[in-house]
């Protein structure tokens, strides 16, 4: 289903296919190299024993290191791009060893879509995936330098390519039509720094819909840099969701975009969600669904303190929980979801 999707798009739009592409590829480059280089000091160690072999649970004593299972997901992804080769519960070094040199080699064939929203987040990640294997939890979402970081990533056309998709996906223009072109009050549910806002803003006025835009989300530093630099001179009401709950039954149409996988119960968000909208409103956005193919970026959101994505039927869970119909798109990741009547 997900395959015949993604050859559709191929042919109905190959421009938008070939950055699919380019993005799917570049992430599990550059995810690749992310890892080897952060654990490339530890394994340049181990390649100086004799045997170049080392107990798995020795590794993890000598580096202090306390999740096992994330550590074989790691050395499974070096496995595969020929640094290691594990075996049972101890691993074996193919390379002399991993030098910066070949990783910034394999990096130049990275496409510049996914280093414009990732490499900022190198150093961080590095860090971030040691800290992971030592057992320490995430910082939060908007902790100093990761919502400067987020913010270049979700500015880059890796996010802002999936959320145009999900505009044209809506028709919000059919709904400004069964609303007697009323203004359409709409929320940016999770907006972040407000790129997406700004996006959403845009797409409006181009298509002459009358609005009314709130936005909201649960980091107060994201919510900074969206009022106060992003949209600063823009007619848009950005709330914080920790203190401000919406009203139920008021919103036509509510914009999630890549949000559902941070929550500890999606189910209670799209509850939630459900509840602000009127009774013909729509729930819109953009959702990544696991597949081997996003395997590595699902990895580095992991990382990064996210839940991870769902599988495609767990994510139709979310709604039909909530009794909602709901359209999504595999290729582009875009749904459009409303309530049963
Ligand atoms: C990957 S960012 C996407 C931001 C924005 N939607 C975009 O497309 O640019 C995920 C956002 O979800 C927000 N978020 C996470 N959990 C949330 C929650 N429980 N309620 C509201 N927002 C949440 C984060 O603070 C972050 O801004």
């Amino acid at each position: 289903m997900s395959l015949f999707k993604i050859l559709g798009l191929a042919i109905r739009d190959p421009a938008r296919f070939k950055v699919l592409i380019d993005a799917i590829k570049g992430t599990q480059l550059y995810a690749n190299i992310v890892v080897a280089r952060a654990l490339q000091a530890q394994l340049n160690k181990v390649a100086e024993l004799s045997e170049k072999k080392i107990a798995l649970e020795e590794f993890m004593q000598q580096n202090n290191f306390r999740n096992k299972s994330l550590l074989l997901e790691l050395l499974a992804l070096l496995e595969k791009d020929g640094f290691v080769k594990i075996k049972k519960d101890d691993f074996v070094i193919l390379k002399k060893q991993i030098v910066e040199e070949e990783l910034k080699k394999r990096e130049k064939k990275v496409a510049p879509i996914v280093l414009d929203a990732f490499e900022a987040f190198g150093d961080y990640t590095e860090r971030a995936l040691i800290e992971r294997l030592e057992g320490v939890p995430p910082a939060s979402f908007d902790s100093n330098e990761l919502r400067v970081l987020w913010n270049v990533a979700l500015r880059g056309d890796f996010y802002t390519i999936q959320r145009r998709d999900a505009l044209n996906f809506a028709q919000l223009d059919k709904l400004a039509k069964r609303n007697q072109n009323q203004p359409i009050r709409i929320l940016d549910f999770g907006c972040g720094s407000g790129e997406g806002t700004i996006q959403i803003l845009t797409f409006l006025r181009e298509k002459n819909i009358p609005h009314n835009l709130e936005a909201c989300d649960i980091s107060e530093g994201l919510l900074e840099i969206a009022a106060e630099d992003e949209a600063l001179e823009e007619d848009i009401y950005f709330f914080n969701y920790k203190e401000r709950k919406p009203k139920e039954g008021y919103y036509d149409a509510i914009f999630i975009s890549q949000v559902l996988h941070w929550p500890d119960d999606p189910v209670q968000m799209v509850s939630d969600l459900k509840s602000y909208l009127k009774e013909n409103g729509i729930l819109f956005g953009v959702q990544s669904t696991f597949s081997k193919r996003l395997y590595q970026i699902d990895l580095f959101i992991r990382l990064l303190g996210a839940k991870g994505f769902p599988e495609e039927k767990e994510f139709y869970r979310w709604f039909e929980e909530n009794d909602m119909n709901v359209r999504f798109d595999p290729a582009t990741y875009t749904f459009l979801a409303t309530k049963k009547k």
